[in-house]
């Protein structure tokens, strides 16, 4: 395996991303968890030190330890990562001001080649990214230079005896375009030969939470999103019966979601589950509430209440369950007292663990989203289950601005199922990122037959995103929307007007509240 040493840089993770794609098995340590026990132990075969925030001439800067450069296994140096690497094996890295780098620039290639570079120009010059104050003066001995760019005459060094190698740019980000091949030809030099897949990664996980659980008893959330579902898979092959699963059934689900979660995973994979129905308390609580930040907070403490309860009820148990993924870790690492900013303290990491004072189970830790899919493929969840929109945890109550009753959620509930039904009958379901219907807080005059309604508006949402940090509306034609508003107004008793939504992320939000 290969180890990234994490000296706190944004982009991190984008190394492991770019590695995992040429399926090499990597993990990210933070700098000051690497000593010399640490790499007897780990063994790496291959090491990448991060770039950072902090700066190589400071007293104090971070630095892996010196025993790292004995191992005999090829490094490769980024940014901080060059820079620590060139001091500490004899050279000099210098802060000039006025010679900082940011963004776009463009490298050449020197007169010597270099096993890393094969392949790599595709012309004169390459396209990096930098983003860098200081800069190596002094190369340490061994080493040679092998690109230049303007304003990085150490663009990319090396000393191909001892298989060290350093880059000032971040080859792992979009805006160095053929980075990947550096990657491609670090790990083929190093040995990898990019078998790591997810059928080992599923053998490897089982074996892993056994010897973690040993004989005790484990309890999941199952929220029957894609995460928690593949966590409670994987944990259940690994452990069998030893695990339960609660199902918190919160009344604020789709149409028929809680009968398909339970009955997918009780009856058809026999996970033994508790079905928490729990609407009552839920939607009681929430009774005259229309404050969005209220909503919220009532539903998430009431959330951990509940789970704590039935989980008293199963008794025994030892460990929770958590579907947390790779990039909720990495985003969570803080150096305290050391170069790195926390970011955001991710839901998922925090809360419920604290306040039942349980250890974790978190098999999906060092995964990414689209390897969280491919497992639960491998675990053989249908691709319908695996490609779902994601739902919030608030579910409908987001939906459903001003006062949430009964009424207006069964109404959403209908005229969401059509809109869905609608967009997967038109094969739009996979281009579409998440799509729903939110019910509004007014009524509208209408007429029907002879006859004067009057009823609710609602409006229908569909977007596109990546991630969904920023999203657009989908450009929906107008015969899917009319045909849409005529069999929802149709089908729907309580809703006499459909409006799509065109907002984009920013300015608007998602979900509408
Ligand atoms: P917004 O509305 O903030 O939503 O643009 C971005 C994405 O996050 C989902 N979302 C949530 N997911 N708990 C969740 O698990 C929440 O409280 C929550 N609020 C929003 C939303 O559905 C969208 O995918």
């Amino acid at each position: 395996k290969l180890l990234i040493v994490d000296f706190g840089s944004q982009v991190t993770q984008l190394i492991a991303r770019r590695l995992r794609e040429l399926s090499v098995y990597c993990e990210i340590h933070p700098f000051q968890t690497v000593t010399p026990d640490f790499l007897a132990e780990f063994e790496p075969r291959a090491v990448i030190l991060s770039g950072g925030p902090a700066s190589v001439p400071d007293p104090g800067s971070p630095r892996p330890p010196m025993e790292i450069f004995e191992l005999g296994v090829p490094i490769l140096g980024i940014c901080y990562g060059q820079q620590v690497m060139v001091q500490m094996l004899g050279g000099e890295v210098v802060r000039t001001p006025g010679t900082a780098e940011f963004g776009r620039a463009y490298v050449s290639p020197g007169e010597e080649r270099l096993e890393l570079l094969r392949g790599w120009f595709h012309g004169e010059r390459e396209q990096v990214w930098m983003s860098h104050g200081d800069h190596v003066a002094r190369l340490a001995p061994g080493f040679e230079v092998y690109a230049t760019s303007p304003g990085a005459p150490f663009a990319v060094i090396a000393d191909p005896e001892r298989r060290f190698f350093g880059v000032q740019f971040h080859p792992e980000v979009h805006h160095t375009p053929h980075g990947k091949v550096l990657y491609e030809n670090f790990v083929a030099l190093a040995g990898f030969t990019g078998d790591w897949t997810m059928g080992a990664y599923r053998e490897q996980a089982v074996q892993a939470i056994r010897d973690q659980v040993g004989d005790a008893r484990v309890i999941c959330a199952l929220s029957g999103g894609v995460d928690s579902s593949v966590a409670a898979l994987l944990i259940h092959e690994a452990i069998g019966e030893q695990l339960t699963c609660v199902f918190v059934d919160h009344g604020l689900l789709r149409k028929n979601e809680a009968e398909e979660v339970v009955g997918m995973f009780r009856d058809h994979y026999n996970l033994p589950l508790v079905h928490a129905d729990e609407s009552d308390l839920f939607l009681s609580r929430l009774e005259g509430v229309s404050d969005p930040e209220q909503k919220r907070k009532i539903i998430g403490g009431l959330f951990i209440d509940v789970f704590d309860k039935h989980a008293g009820e199963i008794g025994g148990a030892e460990f929770l369950a958590q579907g947390t993924l790779y990039p909720d870790v990495i985003e969570s690492v803080s150096f305290a007292g050391g170069p790195s900013v926390t970011i955001k303290s991710h839901h998922n990491v925090g809360g419920l663990p604290e306040k039942m004072g349980m250890k974790l189970v978190e098999p999906l830790r060092e995964l990414f989203k689209d390897e969280v899919r491919a497992l639960g493929r491998e675990l053989g969840l249908p691709d319908r289950f695996i490609g779902r929109h994601p739902f919030p945890g608030p579910g409908l109550a987001i939906r459903c601005p001003g006062e949430i009753t009964r009424a207006k959620l069964d109404i959403l509930r209908e005229a969401d199922a059509i809109f869905i039904d609608q967009i997967r009958r038109h094969g739009l379901y996979d281009e579409i990122w998440q799509a729903f219907v939110a019910i509004l807080p007014v009524r509208t005059v209408g007429v029907m037959g002879d006859g004067r309604t009057y009823d609710y508006a609602c409006a229908l949402r569909a977007v596109t995103s990546v991630d969904g940090m920023t999203a657009d509306y989908y450009p929906f034609d107008h015969d899917f929307l009319g045909e849409t508003a005529t069999r929802i107004i149709n089908a729907v008793p309580g809703i006499n007007r459909v409006t799509y939504d065109i907002t984009s992320k920013p300015p608007g939000t998602i979900e509408w509240e």
